[in-house]
């Protein structure tokens, strides 16, 4: 181990790779969560956190909001992305120039330079929250990757293939870790577990989760 040499730990070391085009940058985040936390307290006062339904008639257990110039939806029409929060009718609160920074750091760090988010969808999970394995195709261009920032409470994330039934690998996610996924992992199913109860210093009893995308 030569990291004393270095006096912070080379890339290698928390650069976790998932599969060609997944990793998961360890800790990257952890410096700056309480400025993000800061910043989705902002957002949420202008687009409060909501669970909203899906297509077919199911309340989503994860709460959430959204910042940027378009944000994710779904209701009783479809998933989709549009340039007003519904609730108020007003355009999303702007990304907050932490999230944007924090977004193009990590994907330059995961080989995804040049990436410039256009939505965040900000996920808040409270004990017993979960999300099933999906992919995320809502958006234009899949050659942009998906950068996701874990805040909080630990919780099992899953990533799979590229069919639904692929067995998922489980990867725990704690305070500050970064997945980044794109090309060729692009389109893969991904979910996270059921979260359990707990209390963070930083976030009690949540898990948040900041998904950044290009989607237009
Ligand atoms: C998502 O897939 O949108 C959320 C992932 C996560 O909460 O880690
Ligand atoms: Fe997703």
């Amino acid at each position: 181990m030569t990291q004393d040499l270095f006096g912070e730990l080379p890339a290698e070391l928390t650069r976790e790779n998932l599969m060609e085009g997944a990793m998961v940058l360890r800790q990257f985040a952890l410096a700056d969560a309480g400025q993000l936390l800061n910043d989705i307290q902002q957002v949420t006062v202008q687009a409060p956190f909501r669970q909203m339904k899906t297509p077919g008639g199911h309340t989503m257990s994860v709460a959430m909001s959204c910042c940027g110039v378009l944000g994710w939806v779904t209701d009783s029409r479809g998933y989709r992305y549009q340039s007003e929060d519904p609730v108020s009718g007003r355009p999303w609160p702007a990304m907050p120039e932490s999230f944007c920074k924090l977004a193009r750091d990590a994907a330059t760090a995961a080989g995804f330079a040049g990436f410039e988010p256009d939505a965040c969808l900000i996920n808040r999970y409270q004990p017993g929250a979960k999300m099933g394995l999906h992919q995320d195709k809502d958006e234009r261009d899949f050659s942009q990757p998906i950068v996701s920032v874990s805040i909080g409470l630990p919780v099992a994330f899953q990533f799979g293939g590229l069919k639904r039934n692929d067995r998922p690998v489980r990867v725990p996610l704690t305070h500050g870790d970064v997945v980044v996924w794109g090309g060729a992992a692009r389109l893969r199913y991904h979910g996270v577990l059921t979260l359990k109860a707990g209390g963070h210093p930083l976030t009690g009893p949540y898990r948040y989760n900041l998904t950044f995308r290009r989607a237009c």
